[in-house]
């Protein structure tokens, strides 16, 4: 099996520590994570080895792949920063698709993206890099999410929504058919989405208005 390190070992990374153990593909040598207070710990039975600065040592080791366990609660840039940061310097940042999630053989897939339990993507969906599909997230025919887009769990997107960079789709949240979604900031918790929503704007509520102008 092929080595393979995460970076970030918190609860998301631990969710993606679980689903890459399920592929099988891949030995996990340890976690790199930021947060000097893990170092030298063991997370889910994994080592974390140090920051990012001891990331070309593992590359002269021949560690060439990673899986990005940072996620995000509205704010996507951070995640993003490190995706690009990881790929500049050599690393192949894996798809995580769990086991029970259902994709459609015509979906087109990005990389870094994850996809968690019972997600199903359904045919001719666009999903583009650092994309994460949280648990039980329902995404219909022909919608198109752009780079680092947090899809958060049980969302539900009906056939043709587009959803633009950086943005974050809360938990539980619906949209409407052929609904475009602007980049950044988030769509609230539960929210009905039945029109356009602009960039940079927070929407929430059933149905969904603007919460405020940015996150
Ligand atoms: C929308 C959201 C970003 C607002 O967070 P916030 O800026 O901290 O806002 P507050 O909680 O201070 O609330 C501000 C106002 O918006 C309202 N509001 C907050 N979240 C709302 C939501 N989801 N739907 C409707 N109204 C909401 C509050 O009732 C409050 O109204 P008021 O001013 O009339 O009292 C946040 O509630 C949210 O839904 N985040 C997504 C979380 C998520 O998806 N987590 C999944 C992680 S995997």
């Amino acid at each position: 099996m092929r080595p393979i390190i995460g970076f970030g070992a918190g609860g998301h990374g631990r969710v993606l520590l679980e689903t890459i153990l399920l592929q099988g593909e891949f030995d996990v040598v340890g976690f790199v994570d930021d947060n000097q207070d893990l170092h030298g710990r063991c997370v889910e039975g994994v080592r974390v080895l140090g920051g990012r600065t001891i990331l070309p040592e593992l590359l002269g080791r021949g560690v060439r792949h990673v899986f990005l366990g940072v996620g995000a609660i509205g704010d996507n840039h951070p995640r993003a920063q490190i995706f690009d940061h990881l790929c500049d310097i050599g690393f192949q940042v894996v798809n995580v698709i769990h086991p029970t999630a259902v994709v459609s053989k015509s979906a087109v897939l990005g990389k870094g993206v994850a996809i968690m339990a019972g997600v199903l993507l359904n045919c001719g969906v666009h999903v583009g890099n650092n994309v994460i599909l949280n648990t039980g997230a329902a995404i219909d025919h022909d919608c198109r999410l752009e780079d680092h887009v947090h899809i958060a769990p049980g969302v539900v997107l009906s056939g043709g929504v587009r959803v633009g960079m950086y943005r974050h789709v809360g938990t539980g949240a619906n949209v409407r058919q052929n609904v475009s979604i602007g980049s950044e900031a988030v769509i609230g918790v539960g929210a009905a989405v039945i029109t356009d929503v602009q960039d940079r704007s927070t929407v929430g509520g059933v149905p969904a208005r603007v919460l405020g102008r940015g996150i």
